[in-house]
């Protein structure tokens, strides 16, 4: 059956990925809807990106909102300089002629949810986590009708990658962060340990450029420009890809193996805001609210990656 899904992103090379291979996968998802938020880039310039993919991909049907421009309680913090000024630098993707829906995205997802049953719909969250926080503290029973959320973010055995200590996405917004792995969802995390292992090497690039469709030509470009500030960082074969572990999983959890922990965010530390601290050992007791993706079959992933881009135009 195919699932229900709404997409928050910040798009973002690697977000794009994750979008492309959603969108190219009609009989396993019905994208309600995308969701922008402000993170790698500012929210509008966000927003548009996400417009672009939507049409890199042909799928006009897919509805696109722009939600929360700053973090619930912090200034914002961007990424312009791993991912580029527009946000999604690399392929010279036309400007989007599709416009953005005028509902307010974080409303659209508290009515989204609200409007189907419980336990339908499954949110997939690719950037910093202040929609879906801002969604639950303004309607709080929408926690009951999720599915679950299927994350990118945090970090334990690998660290951070913004501080020594937190993820990108989870130090954007610690407290959005903190609202989200509080509300009781069921959630699945894809964290740096399991990302740094996807990494993008010049064998696995060359399988994408060698799909020879506009969308793994677009693909190569981000991925050859978004790959070089990692390249440089880890001394690494290739650089890490993130957010498509997020679809992948939907896709096909069987590449991914993870462990139930409990993780709660630190917000108020100067040297460790922004950690997911992970309680990998079960030293606490406290209530197990993570699916932690620890470890996953890279080769497989690719395969994925490379078998959905290939049916795009
Ligand atoms: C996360 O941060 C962003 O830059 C990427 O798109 C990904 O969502 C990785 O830390
Ligand atoms: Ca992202």
């Amino acid at each position: 059956m195919k699932r229900k899904i709404i997409i928050d992103t910040d798009p973002g090379q690697d977000d794009a990925v994750a979008i492309l291979m959603a969108l190219a996968s009609p009989e396993d998802f019905e994208i309600l809807g995308i969701v922008a938020v402000a993170g790698n880039v500012a929210l509008a310039q966000n927003a548009r990106n996400a417009l672009k993919i939507v049409e890199l991909s042909g799928r006009t049907d897919i509805k696109v909102y722009a939600g929360c421009e700053r973090p619930m309680r912090r200034t914002l913090v961007t990424a312009e300089y791993v991912h580029g000024d527009t946000g999604l630098d690399g392929p010279n993707l036309p400007a989007p002629t599709q416009q953005l829906e005028s509902q307010f995205g974080v409303d659209f997802i508290i009515d989204t949810l609200m409007e189907h049953e419980a336990g339908e719909i499954t949110l997939a969250t690719l950037g910093p986590l202040t929609n879906i926080a801002m969604a639950l503290v303004k309607q709080p029973r929408i926690a009951e009708r999720v599915k679950e959320i299927v994350m990118m973010g945090g970090g334990c055995f690998e660290g951070g990658n913004i501080t020594p200590a937190a993820e990108f996405n989870i130090y954007v917004d610690p407290d959005a962060a903190d609202v989200v792995l509080r509300s009781g969802i069921h959630i699945v995390m894809a964290p740096l340990d399991l990302t740094h292992q996807m990494q993008s090497t010049p064998a696995r690039l060359e399988r994408i450029k060698a799909i020879g469709n506009r969308a793994g030509d677009a693909v190569h470009a981000m991925l050859i420009f978004s790959e070089r500030f990692d390249l440089q960082k880890y001394q690494w074969p290739g650089a890490p890809l993130h957010d498509p572990c997020v679809i992948a999983y939907l896709l096909k959890p069987e590449l991914f193996h993870g462990r139930h922990i409990n993780v709660v965010i630190e917000t108020a530390s100067e040297h460790t805001i922004g950690m997911t601290v992970a309680d990998y050992w079960g030293v606490t007791g406290r209530v197990k609210n993570v699916q932690f993706l620890r470890s996953g079959d890279a080769d497989g992933f690719y395969d994925l990656i490379c078998e959905r881009l290939s049916r795009l135009p």
